[in-house]
Order: C-alpha cells, then sequence, then structure tokens
C-alpha cells in the first residue's frame, strides 16, 4: 500500500525544498528544462520560476519549459494523461498567467519571445490545442479556451452544436488588453487583436486589426511594432 501511494504520489521534481512549486499527482509525468537544445538541471535556474507552480493529476503528461524564460506569479495546471505544453524560449515577461490542461491529449504550444502581462488563462481540453506562433504577445485580462464548457444542443437532433475546437494563433500577433479567444479561433501572423474583442472564428487574412464582439476586420495592411509609438518614431527618424 504504502510503495502504491509513493508511485501516485510522484511529485516532478524530487526536492523537498521545492513541493510547494511542483506538486503533481500520478506517474510519469516529466517537467524537461531545455538550453540551446539540451536537457539541463533545473536547480540552477530557479531565478526563472518566481511563484511559478506546476501542479495537477494523471500519466505521461510532459511539460517542456525551454530556456531562457521570465516567468512570475504564474502557473501550468493539469488534470488529465499524455498532456502536452511546451513554451521556446523568451525574455520578455510572464506574469500572472495560468496555463490549464484539462482532459487527456490536450496541448498548448507556445512559441520563442511570447510575453503574457497579466491575468491571462489559456486552457486547452481533452484531444484540442493551443498553439501560439513566435513573438506574440497577450496583454492583460485576457482568456483563451477550446471549450465553453457547457453543451448547446439542437432541441430535434440533440446534436451538440459548440463543440470543443482548437485555437491557433499565428506569428506576430498582438493581442489587446480584455480579450477573449474563443474555440475554433484562428488569427493568422501580424494581426492586432483590439482591446475587448471576443474572436470567435477562423480570420485568413494577415496584417489586419480585428475588434468588436464578435470580432471583424477593422484595418488592413497594417503591422506592429513591440516599441512604444514614440520609441518607433525616434528609431525610424534615425534611419
Ligand atoms: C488595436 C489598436 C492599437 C488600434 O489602434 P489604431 O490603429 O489607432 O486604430 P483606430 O482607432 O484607427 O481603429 C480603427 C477602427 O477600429 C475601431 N476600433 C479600434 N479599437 C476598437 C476596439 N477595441 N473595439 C471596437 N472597435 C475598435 C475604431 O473605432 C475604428 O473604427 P472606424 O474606422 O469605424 O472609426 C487600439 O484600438 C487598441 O485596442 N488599443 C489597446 C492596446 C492595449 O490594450 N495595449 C495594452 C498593452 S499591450
Amino acid at each position: 500500500m504504502k510503495k502504491l501511494l509513493f508511485k501516485l504520489f510522484c511529485i516532478f521534481i524530487p526536492s523537498s525544498g521545492l513541493r510547494h512549486i511542483f506538486r503533481f499527482i500520478g506517474m510519469n509525468n516529466k517537467v524537461i528544462f531545455i538550453k540551446d537544445g539540451k536537457t539541463i538541471n533545473f536547480l540552477f535556474n530557479l531565478k526563472i520560476l518566481k511563484n511559478f507552480k506546476i501542479s495537477g493529476y494523471g500519466t505521461n503528461n510532459i511539460i517542456k519549459i525551454h530556456l531562457p524564460a521570465n516567468f512570475t506569479n504564474s502557473s501550468i495546471n493539469i488534470a488529465g494523461n499524455n498532456c502536452h505544453f511546451e513554451i521556446f524560449p523568451t525574455t520578455r515577461l510572464l506574469d500572472k498567467t495560468t496555463f490549464q490542461l484539462y482532459g487527456n491529449n490536450a496541448q498548448i504550444i507556445i512559441g520563442k519571445d511570447f510575453s503574457s502581462t497579466g491575468n491571462t488563462m489559456i486552457l486547452a481540453t481533452g484531444n484540442h490545442s493551443v498553439t501560439i506562433g513566435d513573438d506574440t504577445i497577450i496583454a492583460m485580462d485576457t482568456i483563451i479556451q477550446t471549450s465553453d464548457f457547457h453543451t448547446v444542443y439542437d432541441i430535434n437532433t440533440k446534436k451538440i452544436t459548440n463543440k470543443d475546437s482548437n485555437i491557433a494563433i499565428g506569428k506576430h500577433v498582438w493581442i489587446a488588453r480584455r480579450c477573449i479567444i474563443l474555440k475554433g479561433a484562428s488569427i493568422p501572423n501580424n494581426t492586432i487583436v483590439s482591446a475587448q474583442a471576443l474572436v470567435n472564428k477562423k480570420f485568413d487574412e494577415q496584417n489586419t486589426i480585428i475588434a468588436g464582439i464578435p470580432a471583424k476586420i477593422v484595418k488592413n495592411q497594417i503591422n506592429w511594432d513591440f516599441n512604444t509609438p514614440e520609441a518607433y518614431k525616434e528609431y525610424f527618424n534615425k534611419s
């Protein structure tokens, strides 16, 4: 019995001093830190994990964090089996962000140079994924979720009308404050998602601003730069 309990309560990194960070029930779950393509000992990189928590239950789940990373006050929570979370290197801030993988085979894959500046939740449900391309940034209070969590159905056929669906966010996308990105949304490269937009469908034109509830294209032939307009202007005038 003791042996079984020990097996069930498998803490990812067997260091008692760090139990408040990694708490996981189940077998064969892995957290892997990778630097320059090589797996490394995370103990030397604890400064990246300021108040960063990984928790949940299930088996065969894998979390891959490519360094550098700059996570503060954030968490990854898994409830399921065979889930996959992976984030590529970023020196940008990732603060107060919650990643949740609920159900078997849920996936969240995030490209390099990602930033998320607070109170944001990214959630993937069973057999579904959230993918985010390189150089994408998310402002505060945004929610991204592959499921509505309750079922809507046709009263005649009983068929579900709101099935879970993948979310694909492209490269160099700027998601402004307080957006909601729902199941099935697809946001192409170089898109700006305006503050408070609700994105619930697939967009395929690149270099646009989308805005409103539900989001629609309000401007095209645009792009954005990480610098402030002032800094951008200065740089542009010099070049
Ligand atoms: C996306 C954004 C940057 C676009 O700014 P812009 O280039 O000046 O765009 P405009 O104001 O010319 O907007 C174009 C059109 O979209 C509309 N629009 C812009 N933002 C909108 C929004 N959030 N919701 C609904 N409509 C919006 C404008 O009213 C305008 O409509 P019109 O052509 O009928 O007049 C800006 O609207 C925005 O959302 N800013 C918030 C940024 C933010 O959250 N920053 C946090 C730090 S990351």
